[in-house]
């Protein structure tokens, strides 16, 4: 909103880049990114402001038919469902935090679920290298959903379903996954609190709970230097503030 109003300043003043589609994009792309900046936004902002205006410019010109666009909008949907309201969207885990997580895992045979498994890329991967266990993957984005079962066919020990991981009990699992966002953490650290055995642990990707502090944190040697929270919520825990 900001980065339009200031567009619109720079188009008064200039008025030759409403003339310019493109030269017009870049400075609301520009102007959007700075406004990010200095909200402070996390900087993977950025580049999506910078390129998202420019490359739309840029897509129209290429005069694709109406249900080229309608074909896209439709692919983005089933892969990014209700992002609006999970406040979720799709990333995945890489290798190097797979095998930490590994190691997070009892060495007992146990079960393990994915709260919004993605493309099933991390089950398939915990899968694989502990047969003796059982991993549950949730996943209500439908083509989503459909890639991860696709993903871990022929694998027995994995069970991909199709739905909302909020309705599923969490009462079965000594590991818990979840790489969401920070919006749903507070109310992913209820349920847990409610449904978890005493030893069993939660573990999120990136995102703390607010005010609760970890029983251990996992830094992984990858280029963001992943941060793996550990939690026992059936455990006493301290808050902090
Ligand atoms: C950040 S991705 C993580 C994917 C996977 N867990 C991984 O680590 O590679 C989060 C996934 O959760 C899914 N998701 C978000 N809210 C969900 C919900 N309430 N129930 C089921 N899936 C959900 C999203 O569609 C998305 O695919």
């Amino acid at each position: 909103m900001l980065g339009a109003l200031l567009t619109g300043g720079l188009a008064l003043l200039f008025p030759i880049l409403l003339t310019q589609p493109l030269a017009l994009a870049a400075t609301q792309g520009s102007c959007a990114a700075v406004v990010s900046y200095l909200l402070r936004d996390p900087v993977w902002w950025l580049p999506i402001h910078l390129g998202f205006m420019p490359l739309a410019v840029l897509a129209l010109g290429l005069g694709l038919p109406s249900w080229v666009w309608l074909a896209g909008f439709i692919v983005l949907l089933l892969v990014f469902w209700r992002t609006d309201r999970s406040r979720v969207p799709l990333y995945l885990t890489n290798t190097a935090s797979s095998e930490a997580l590994l190691k997070l895992l009892p060495a007992a045979p146990c079960a393990a679920i994915d709260l919004g498994c993605g493309d099933g890329g991390l089950l398939r991967r915990l899968a694989l290298a502990r047969p003796d266990c059982r991993f549950v993957g949730f996943e209500h984005a439908p083509l989503t959903w459909a890639w991860a079962r696709l993903a871990c066919r022929g694998l027995p020990n994995v069970q991909i379903r199709f739905g909302d991981f909020w309705s599923h009990p969490l009462g079965d699992y000594a590991l818990v996954y979840a790489f969401l966002s920070p919006i749903p953490m507070q109310g992913l650290w209820a349920k847990a609190r409610a449904e978890m055995k005493a030893d069993a642990r939660l573990v999120s990707n990136s995102f703390a709970v607010p005010n609760i502090q970890p029983e251990s944190t996992v830094t992984v040697t990858d280029g963001r230097q992943t941060r793996l929270y550990c939690y026992r919520p059936g455990l006493g825990t301290r808050t902090y503030r």
